[in-house]
């Protein structure tokens, strides 16, 4: 049985998927993929005969549609947005098909991350600044408690998904200088994107100014500011 394949959207920017990835969108039997993330100039890229929107769907419902397509021969790829490693809900399937005999494979996407550090042009590791790199998300309705104080403690890049629709609530928890720099990038890749850089004492007001309510990455560390950071050549080269 050909296994089910789950595919990095990457972004948004519909070039933005890796070549392995497009070839499986464009040649897939039932295409299943998240609406309220996917670009639909991807999913318009498919031949597939079925293409089905995951959005508001159960997951029974959507498990059903990947298992009756994958034993009928079909070949089945669900898209998620960016990569599906990161905040997505790609290990309870692939679990649950595992559990009906159906494997599957894993396509990596560029993550919204890697958009939002390229829309910044920096770094997100920079020699000399911070060599490392949290990754985290606020509490909300999938999430009763989160690490952000702690964790923005630590004094290396944070980069905050899941937060668009809070980001008062949770620049206001950091524990990191007011004048630590902070960027909030919207839609990152796509047409409309946008990117609002300050400090922590001043990014939440900057960011509501904007009009950013969602889909957006919020990014704190000195690497937002590059030049200002201090940062040290690397020694890659001569
Ligand atoms: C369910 S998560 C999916 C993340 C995805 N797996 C990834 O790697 O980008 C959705 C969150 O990712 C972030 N996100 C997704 N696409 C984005 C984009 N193009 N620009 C900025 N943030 C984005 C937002 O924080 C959004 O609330």
């Amino acid at each position: 049985m050909e296994p089910v394949y789950f595919v990095g959207a990457g972004p948004g920017d519909p070039d933005l998927i890796t070549v392995k990835g497009l070839a499986l969108v464009e040649g897939a039997d039932l295409l299943v993929y998240t609406g309220s993330l996917v670009n639909p100039d991807l999913v318009g890229r498919s031949r597939a005969p079925e293409k089905l929107d995951s959005h508001g769907m159960a997951f029974p419902e959507i498990l059903a549609r990947l298992e009756a397509a994958a034993r009928e021969g079909k070949r089945v790829v669900r898209l998620h947005s960016g990569d599906p490693s990161l905040y997505g809900a790609m290990v309870e399937q692939i679990v649950a098909l595992e559990d009906r005999g159906i494997p599957s494979v894993v396509v990596p996407g560029v993550s919204s991350l890697f958009a939002a550090a390229a829309a910044l042009g920096t770094q997100l590791t920079l020699k000399g600044v911070s060599e490392s790199l949290v990754v985290t998300r606020p509490a909300g309705e999938t999430l009763e408690e989160d690490r952000i104080p702690g964790l923005s403690a630590l004094g290396e890049t944070l980069a905050i998904f899941l937060g668009g629709d809070r980001i008062s609530d949770v620049v206001g928890r950091l524990r990191c200088p007011p004048e630590t720099p902070a960027a909030v990038v919207y839609h990152a890749s796509w047409g409309d994107e946008r990117v609002v850089k300050g400090t922590v004492a001043d990014i939440a007001g900057k960011a509501e100014e904007a009009g950013i309510r969602r889909t957006a990455l919020i990014i704190v560390g000195k690497v937002v500011e590059p030049r200002a950071s201090g940062f040290r050549r690397s020694h890659l080269y001569p």
